[in-house]
């Protein structure tokens, strides 16, 4: 705490509402860089958890951070009754909440609206700051939604002259890094339209912009720091998570075309992916992205097309292929397996992505649900989902990698974990029933090895 006195910076109180993924690594970090911070959830069980010194799900170094906040009395939880509280003490608050896809592909809004009108109505209570209440909205949100919070904040308001700002400060963390992701951002967006707020966002980002705090071997440099106006801000968000959606899609459509005419994706990812203006990351074949952001962001981006009278073909298209590839997956097990009619197939990996626990729209519980609507006993292992965690009636769940192999006639990698790619493969193949199948959906193994190993290899997009 003397540390950011020392050296000159500032400290606002901010209250962070919505307490997992973002709203956690938000609060944390900002508690990390000198501010007060409380963050607070509607639910009860998440915030006494937290309070207690425990973690409601795998973030890896954001446990040690929160920790770290709550002993320096930097960082404190709240639940859904303290919102008035907060926002009478703070110069900030963050909206972090849910926002899910809706039944027409649109974002569920109720949580932000929800939230910004309790924050028009307590601010019609009364604030004990000077400067109006800044309302920064890190939840994602269709483009204009910036003045649909302002519009809610004075409904919650009622009659009440109210003061507030409210910014667009879209959040690109990845689960699974959040922490650096939020320490060491590679840019920050904050889409305003009064210039003061644009400012103060600056001042409270202030050490992430400088990397003041960062130590020996952690990025250094200034952090590019986005201002635009609300409208862009939004925008930024769908178009940077729907440009890696199609360009993964885009390898996935490549890679068909390998299978078919004997190239080989890997060596094709490699040699486009050296040339600057492509880059080699996301350039994986395989079963497709997931997870919740992905999909609910391409399809809101659909939706406001479709609202709009404009058909966002491209956006379609990446979807439809990435749609084929789970198909393409099981496609793969019939294929090999004949019918899936009373065979044993064992899903390796079950979150979206390695680092995370989140299962939401991961391809693992598609595959798992066709699976066994096909007669398939289906059998998942991951290193942090949890059999406690997941029930389903499409798949049961193992402790440890080998339980799940054996008896399978078939494995699927889903999601490439290190304790995934580094099984031992004979130990699985001889836990195995024929014909030993090894479905890669991450391209993630060398086919020679797991061959050698007495295991049949499916990969995506080579031989
Ligand atoms: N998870 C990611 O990787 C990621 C990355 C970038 C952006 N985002 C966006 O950030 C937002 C939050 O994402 P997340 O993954 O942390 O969401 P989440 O669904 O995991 O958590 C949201 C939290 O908000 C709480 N909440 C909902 N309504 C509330 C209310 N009225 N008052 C108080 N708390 C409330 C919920 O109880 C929940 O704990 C979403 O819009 C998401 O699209 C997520």
């Amino acid at each position: 705490m003397a540390r950011y006195k020392e050296i000159g910076l500032e400290q606002f109180a901010v209250g962070v509402i919505g307490a997992r993924y973002v709203g956690l690594a938000t609060g944390a970090c900002l508690a990390r860089i000198g501010h007060w911070v409380t963050c607070v959830d509607k639910d009860p069980d998440l915030i006494a958890e937290l309070r207690n010194g425990g973690m409601p799900f795998f973030e890896p170094g954001l446990e040690e951070l929160v920790a770290r906040g709550k002993s320096e009395g930097r960082l404190s939880f709240e639940d859904g009754e303290a919102l008035a509280g907060v926002v009478e003490d703070s110069d900030a608050v963050f909206i972090a909440v849910g926002t899910p896809q809706g039944d027409d592909g649109a974002p569920d809004l109720s949580n932000v609206a929800a939230v910004a009108r309790g924050i028009g109505r307590a601010l019609a209570g009364g604030r004990g700051r000077e400067n109006p209440l800044v309302v920064v909205n890190k939840s994602t949100v269709p483009v204009g939604s910036g003045d649909y919070v302002t519009t809610l904040v004075r409904e919650g308001a009622g009659d009440a002259e109210v003061d507030f700002r409210v910014v667009s400060n879209p959040e690109f963390l990845r689960e699974g890094s959040a922490v650096h992701d939020t320490l060491f951002p590679n840019r920050i967006v904050v889409g305003f339209d009064h210039p003061e707020v644009g400012e103060f966002m600056r001042r409270l980002y202030g050490p992430i912009i400088e990397r003041s705090f960062a130590q020996r071997d952690e990025p250094r440099g200034v952090v590019p720091f986005v201002a635009t106006d609300l409208a862009s801000a939004e925008m930024i968000k769908y178009a940077a998570n729907a440009f890696l959606a199609v360009k993964i899609s885009f390898i996935n459509e490549i890679s068909n075309l390998c299978e078919i005419t004997g190239a080989d994706v890997k060596s094709v990812a490699t040699g486009i992916g050296l040339d600057e203006r492509i880059g080699s990351r996301f350039l994986e074949a395989g079963v497709g992205w997931g997870g919740s952001c992905f999909p609910k962001d391409v399809n809101a981006l659909r939706a406001t097309a479709r609202k709009n009278g404009y058909e966002p073909t491209l956006l379609d298209a990446a979807v439809t292929t990435n749609d084929h590839q789970r198909e393409l997956a099981v496609t793969k097990l019939e294929r090999n397996l004949h019918t899936l009619e009373g065979k044993r197939v064992t899903l390796l990996g079950l979150a979206f992505k390695p680092g995370t626990d989140d299962l939401r729209e991961s391809p693992s519980l598609w595959i798992a649900r066709v699976l066994h609507a096909r007669g398939a006993r289906v059998v998942g292992y991951d290193p942090v989902v949890a059999a406690a965690r997941l029930s389903s009636p499409d798949l049961e769940v193992a402790a440890d990698p080998y339980g799940a192999l054996s008896g399978a006639h078939a494995a699927v990698v889903v999601t490439e974990w290190e304790e995934v790619v580094s099984l031992d493969l004979r130990r699985a193949a001889a836990l195995m029933s024929a014909p030993r199948l090894l479905v890669d959906g991450r391209n993630a193994l060398d086919p020679a090895a797991v061959r050698a190993s007495g295991l049949t290899y499916e990969g995506f997009g080579h031989g």
